[in-house]
């Protein structure tokens, strides 16, 4: 198998990768998400496991192929994202945290689904914070777990990556623009800016989003 081709750089290593969107209900048949499709994440896990690693994934409404031997729990919602992900965090080694989380998710309107009042009016439906996975974990890491996140930036990418980078205490961030040519959403491709709690800071070309996974494990496992 291809597994057996690759250098096992990540033996006993014990990985938590998420990915995929989150989705928050509002009535009975609505909901708030995104168009994360899971990619770079799933990149990320099986990069992971080809090298040697114990992996396992909490993956939000996706459709995606992952080999049997990565351990997958899925859920729905960003706050049993947070749940699954906080409470697997003190037994890993790293963490990986591509999911595309949603930042808001709406106050429930209840069990009915929605009638409209008229064709004419709108609509104001209140949203609610949701917690930040990463920087919760960030909060708790021990001395020798490695935490890498990603940013997602329309505008002033290195600087509010530098921001996640310090706020949420990480490692490693890998930043995306979601203008332009790179990629980053529902793509195969992704042009990443890499920036490192030890200074390093590189720019990488658009590469296709295993490649990019490669690269992310060659940085942490070989620091
Ligand atoms: N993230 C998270 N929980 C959230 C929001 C984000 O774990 N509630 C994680 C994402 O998985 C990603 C990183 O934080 O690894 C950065 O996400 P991003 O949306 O770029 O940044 P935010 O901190 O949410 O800030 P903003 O959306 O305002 O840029
Ligand atoms: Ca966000």
């Amino acid at each position: 198998t291809l597994r057996a081709m690759t250098k096992q750089d990540m033996a006993g290593k014990r990985v938590l990768v998420n990915l995929g969107p989150t989705r928050e209900p509002w009535d009975a048949v609505r909901y708030l998400s995104n168009a994360s499709s899971g990619t770079m994440g799933g990149a990320v896990a099986v990069a992971a496991w080809l090298r040697g690693a114990e992996v396992t994934v909490v993956t939000g409404p996706v459709s995606l192929w992952l080999p049997a031997a990565i351990s997958r729990q899925c859920v729905t919602t960003a706050q049993e994202m947070f749940t699954a992900c906080t409470d697997l965090w003190p037994g890993m080694d790293m963490a990986c945290l591509t999911a595309a989380v949603a930042d808001y998710r709406p106050k429930p309107y209840g069990e009915r689904k929605f009638k409209k009042a008229s064709a004419e009016a709108g609509l104001n439906i209140e949203l609610l914070p949701n917690p930040d996975i990463l920087k919760a974990l960030g909060a708790c890491k021990l001395a020798g777990q490695t935490l890498v996140g990603f940013a997602a930036e329309s505008h002033d990418l290195e600087t509010h990556a530098r921001a996640k980078l310090k706020a949420k205490n990480l490692d490693l961030i890998v930043a995306n623009s979601i203008v332009g040519e790179g990629g980053a959403f529902d793509s195969p491709v992704n042009a990443v800016t890499v920036i490192g709690s030890d200074g390093r800071l590189e720019t990488w070309p658009s590469l296709p989003k295993p490649e990019v996974a490669w690269r992310i494990w060659d940085i942490v496992s070989n620091p």
